[in-house]
């Protein structure tokens, strides 16, 4: 039986890049497409050495706000395969800035990246999803469910992303292809660190707000997208799932 094929953007660093770690360990074919080329390249170079398949793991670079670079994309990617059996749309920024200083060029460009940029992916991949009852996984946060002070780009793109997981699975269940969300609290990623390397992000804060008192290994969110991807989670649709240590469930005052 051939590999499952699995495309993620901003894979190659952070959650994206420890999902293809974790699909390609179970067996899955890689391709990842990253606004940093050269690390995706690395990075399926070296899954393809670790994880040998039929066909090798692949690299692409791509802006997934860019319509044209998508379509450059999705055609590289037509030529190595007629089914996708995964899209985990994991490319994302940060942007950190009071609403009443928001410089609105990166208000638009972080929009463009999240919530504009899942779009096109699942729309420009939605013909190969469909030939191979494929399932996308967005990436949610606790900007979904509450308002982040300083991030308002990024909390009102992360609440976004639940309409579109919704109206997604309620359009294209007819066709075979479950959309799903994850909406992790804290990772050990990148995006994390330089919060708290700039100050804008306080440790103490943090681990104080999650009941289960530590950030999450960025394993503890792919192995979650690998189960909503998997044939166990094949009734899942629409759904969004937290894997947040217990912040969002936290009324604690104090
Ligand atoms: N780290 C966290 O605590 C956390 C929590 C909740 C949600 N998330 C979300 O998870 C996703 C991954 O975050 P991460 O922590 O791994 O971040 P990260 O910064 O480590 O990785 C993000 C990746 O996205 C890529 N990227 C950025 N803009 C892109 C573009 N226009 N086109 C293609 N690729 C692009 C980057 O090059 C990078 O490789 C993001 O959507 C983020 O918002 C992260």
């Amino acid at each position: 039986m051939n590999a499952k094929t699995v495309l993620i953007t901003g894979g190659a660093q952070g959650i994206g890049a420890q999902v293809a770690n974790t699909l390609a360990g179970r067996g899955w074919r890689i391709l990842v497409a990253d606004l940093n080329e050269g690390p995706a390249k690395d990075l399926a170079k070296e899954l393809s050495g670790r994880f040998p398949s039929a066909a090798p793991h692949l690299g692409f670079g791509v802006d997934v706000a860019d319509e044209v670079s998508v379509e450059g994309l999705l055609a590289a990617v037509a030529g190595e395969i007629n089914t996708l059996d995964g899209l985990v749309n994991c490319a994302g920024n940060i942007l950190r800035q009071p609403a009443e200083e928001m410089d609105i060029a990166q208000w638009r460009r972080l929009l463009d990246i999240h919530l504009t940029g899942s779009m096109l992916m699942a729309k420009s991949c939605f013909p190969l999803l469909k030939a191979g009852n494929g399932s996308i996984v967005n990436i949610a946060s606790v900007g979904s469910t509450f308002g982040l002070p300083g991030r308002s780009a990024y909390a009102t793109a992360k609440t976004g992303m639940l309409g579109l997981t919704r109206t997604l699975a309620v359009e294209w269940g007819q066709h075979g292809i479950r959309v799903n969300a994850v909406a992790p609290g804290y990772v050990n990623t990148e995006m994390v660190r330089s919060g708290l390397r700039n100050g804008t992000l306080s440790e103490a804060a943090l681990l104080g707000r999650t009941p289960l008192g530590r950030l999450a290994e960025p394993a503890e969110i792919a192995s979650v997208i690998a189960f909503l991807l998997s044939t166990d989670a094949s009734f899942i649709h629409g759904e969004v799932i937290k894997v947040d240590g217990g912040l969002t469930v936290d009324g604690t005052f104090s």
